[in-house]
């Protein structure tokens, strides 16, 4: 299991101290729509210029039609980043488009599928999407995969369930995670590291209890120490 650490804060200089503050860890950095947003390509520099290692998983969700989804896809190739997403809800085209363009490359990041954003809960999921989660997260799962992507974003509750439908190699990777019991915020569906890890996760996404904590290098050296 690998740890991303969610660079959700503020402003780029937060950012940028709290990579300071865990440069010597060996995990990876999430960067969202708002710091992509806002700090662009210039902060996925400064990122590998605190330390080269670190592996950058660019959580932009695609969603869009297959075209521009692909045209998309490959301005990211461009930015050297060793992961990213897109919506599933976008489509099994979209999904094979993408992965089709990027087969003309030689390597390639790591590319996943959101299933269910881990804030909807059970009603407010079937308000779009008029199935219960665990059953849609499983198709979603199945589609990514039967498009050639690598994985999905879901919560460590059906984390096990999709591995067993599409391999054990189909990767999973889970926001929503409270390693000490942490107030869940706006995420519904939030589980600790010892369930992540019984379910198989392969990276735990954590936000807000690193780097709202008073010390968040100890918070990352203390969820690694459970691994
Ligand atoms: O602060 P917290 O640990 O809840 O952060 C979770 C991070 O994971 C946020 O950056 C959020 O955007 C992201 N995320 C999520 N649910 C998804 C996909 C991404 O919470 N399905």
């Amino acid at each position: 299991m690998e740890l991303c650490v969610a660079l959700d804060l503020p402003t780029k200089q937060e950012n940028l101290d709290l990579i300071r503050d865990i440069k010597d860890y060996d995990v990876w950095l999430k960067v969202g729509l708002r710091s992509y947003i806002r700090d662009g390509e210039e902060f996925l520099k400064d990122i590998k210029k605190i330390n080269p290692n670190f592996k950058i998983f660019l959580d932009l969700k695609l969603y869009d039609i297959p075209n521009t989804m692909a045209d998309a896809a490959e301005s990211i190739m461009g930015l050297g980043v060793d992961m990213f997403n897109v919506h599933a809800s976008a489509g099994k085209r979209a999904m094979s488009e993408v992965m089709e363009r990027l087969s003309a490359y030689e390597t390639r990041p790591i590319v996943l599928a959101v299933t269910a954003l881990t804030s909807f809960n059970e009603e407010e999921f079937a308000a779009v999407y008029e199935k219960e989660i665990a059953a849609k997260a499983d198709q979603f799962a199945k589609d990514a995969m039967e498009s050639g992507l690598d994985g999905v974003v879901c919560s460590a509750y059906e984390s096990k369930s999709i591995k067993e439908i599409t391999s054990k190699e189909f990767m999973t990777l889970t926001p929503g995670i409270r390693p000490f019991g942490e107030d869940a915020g706006d995420q519904q569906r939030v589980a600790d590291v010892a369930f992540a890890k019984e379910a198989l996760v392969d990276f735990i996404v954590v936000g807000r209890p690193i780097y709202k904590s008073a010390n968040p290098a100890e918070v990352v050296r203390k969820i690694l120490e459970q691994f």
